[in-house]
């Protein structure tokens, strides 16, 4: 058994107040300072502030290898940045061990694939996810390899339930991913494996919701997947998206493309799921795939009516999705084991927690800050709170749900009830997603102006503070070629970036009860996210475990 004793600092006492941790979703620090760099454009007066202090600013990687992700050509995403936030340590993350299980071929030896592949000589099986290489949530390589896999070992009957993405890739992408699926399941016929796309939708609107804020998608999914029920169909995918996406000039964005389904000459859904089947997820991630996963899998599940549910299903994940839950049962690869997560430390050295965020992000929080489990480490010792997001598109919000979010974290900061406060704003990257540059802005604002508000709550109980992020996003709203140069439509408009970016993020550290002498290291220019951890117990006065990336801070003597 572990232990989790923690040492106090030797040179930094307790803080008298709390300290705060505020994450400032998608908020990077670019090297693109020009007109399509949110952050920088924005009005910050109180961010801008913080740049200016000695010493206690500086960035810190989000995005590949420092965050468990396969490359630096990978774009980091909030599951491993608050994994890396809330654990101080850097795993193989699942895109990553999905590359693994393939290379090696562990992925067909496992219990998983054994359960599918019961069903290849008489059954179907499907595939459902999103289909992109975003790498955020899935890979269309990755699906790739399980299809081929899939085929070659003697599967005769393949169905493919798509979701499109042009939120973690460019919007319009999704009509290239469908062609390059079509060939590969062509070439899966030819080899005699009948083999199609059967139904589909975009990702913000059929399937994929996270944190139960809208199971209307889920339902929409499960009725063009499973019941091969949707209100348009089409006889092929690429026509689907094509005509979903309507007009060129003022497309319906791959994010919000209605469910379909194909159909066959008799108008006949071509691949409802059956009695026997064996339906995949293919996505590793796991905040998009719970609800769905439930539906497929809870013989009670109520949520929403799911008409008919396929008796005797071989139901997979590409990973199991919630370790404490066990969902699903059975997956393709195991999930990274997050261990000895600092909320566990926390707990067990009497350090009570406030987390709070809006819902879109409230299992960031929580669920992926304690790397991936469910609910509370320790009821007693924390109180984790959910606003309710609302249920649109956040250009049309920018502010979201900023303003509660920080009345709540003020009522906690002042109540002496927490010694730790725990809080995600979701502006910068809810708003960022949607590719609208000028409500990006102002997402970045509101947040300064939260962050302001909750700074001089921090300093009117004498705490510290530390201010980062989990990825860029808003830094950056424009694609751009090789050089940097901002890329423009036909229409002479420029391409909008709705994904996250590679640029580190910032981090800052202060408060009226934080000694001056506490300022970050020099050097290290290695830091990243997981190094996060390590420097809040110091900032609670505390040393950081052992197994933990370094601090960033030390104390400088006059
Ligand atoms: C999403 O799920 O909204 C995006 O794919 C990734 O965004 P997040 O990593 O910031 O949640
Ligand atoms: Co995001």
């Amino acid at each position: 058994s572990h232990d989790y004793t923690l040492k106090p600092h030797p040179t930094i006492p307790a803080p008298e107040g709390p300290v705060m941790i505020c994450i400032l979703d998608g908020f990077g620090e670019n090297e693109y300072k020009d007109e399509f760099n949110a952050v920088h454009v924005a009005n910050t007066p109180t961010i801008d502030a913080l740049r200016q202090v000695p010493n206690r600013f500086r960035t810190i990687k989000a995005h590949g290898t420092a965050v468990g992700l396969p490359s630096d050509a990978d774009m980091g995403n909030s599951e491993v940045g608050h994994n890396a936030l809330g654990s101080g340590q850097v795993v193989d993350q699942g895109a990553r061990l999905v590359d693994i299980a393939l290379e090696t071929g562990k992925m067909f030896e496992g219990n998983g694939w054994k359960l599918i592949s019961e069903a290849f000589a008489t059954n179907t099986v499907h595939f459902i996810g999103l289909l992109s290489d975003g790498g955020v949530h899935s890979r269309a390589d990755q699906l790739v390899g399980c299809l081929r896999g899939a085929a070659a070992r003697g599967a005769k009957r393949i169905r493919c339930h798509i979701l499109t993405d042009g939120r973690d890739v460019p919007d319009g992408s999704s009509v290239k991913f469908v062609e390059d699926l079509e060939a590969e399941l062509a070439s899966l016929r030819e080899k005699g494996c009948d083999a199609r796309i059967a139904s589909g939708g975009g990702r913000m609107k059929v399937t994929m919701d996270r944190y139960e804020a809208d199971w209307s998608m889920v339902k929409r999914g499960w009725d063009a997947h499973v019941l091969g029920k949707a209100p348009r169909t089409f006889t092929d995918a690429k026509t689907a998206v094509v005509t979903l996406r309507g007009p060129e000039d003022a497309p319906v964005s791959d994010q919000y493309l209605d469910p379909f389904v194909i159909v066959d000459e008799t108008g006949a859904p071509v691949g409802t799921v059956q009695d026997g089947d064996a339906v995949v997820l293919f996505n590793f991630r796991a905040d998009r795939m719970v609800e769905i996963s439930k539906a497929f899998e809870y013989p009670d599940f109520a949520v929403f009516d799911r008409e008919r549910v396929p008796q005797g299903l071989r139901f997979v994940g590409m990973m199991q999705y919630d370790g404490d839950l066990k969902l699903p049962a059975n997956f393709l690869v195991p999930p990274p084991e997050i261990l000895h997560v600092s909320g566990e430390y926390l707990v067990k050295n009497g350090i009570s927690t406030f987390a709070c965020s809006e819902t879109q992000k409230f299992g960031h929080v929580t669920f992926f800050w304690n790397g991936n489990r469910s609910g509370y480490l320790d009821a007693k010792m924390e109180q984790y709170l959910e606003i309710p997001s609302d249920k649109i598109e956040f250009n049309q919000a920018p502010d979201m749900k900023a303003r509660e979010i920080t009345a709540a974290s003020r009522e906690a900061l002042l109540s002496g009830k927490y010694k730790v406060v725990r809080v995600n704003f979701a502006n910068p990257d809810m708003v960022g997603h949607t590719g609208d540059l000028a409500a990006t802005i102002r997402a970045c604002e509101t947040c300064d102006a939260c962050v302001k508000e909750l700074l001089q709550v921090v300093d009117s109980v004498n705490g510290r503070w530390l201010v980062t992020s989990d990825h860029g996003n808003a830094d950056d709203m424009v694609q751009r070629d090789k050089k940097g140069k901002p890329l423009m439509g036909e229409d002479g408009k420029p391409l909008a970036l709705t994904s996250h970016t590679l640029a580190p993020v910032p981090i800052f550290v202060g408060g009226k009860g934080l000694p001056e002498g506490v300022v970050f290291k020099q050097g290290d220019a290695e830091a990243g996210l997981a190094n996060v951890a390590a420097t809040t117990f110091n900032l609670l006065g505390y040393e950081a475990p052992e197994i933990y990336k370094p601090t960033l801070v030390e104390v400088k003597t006059a």
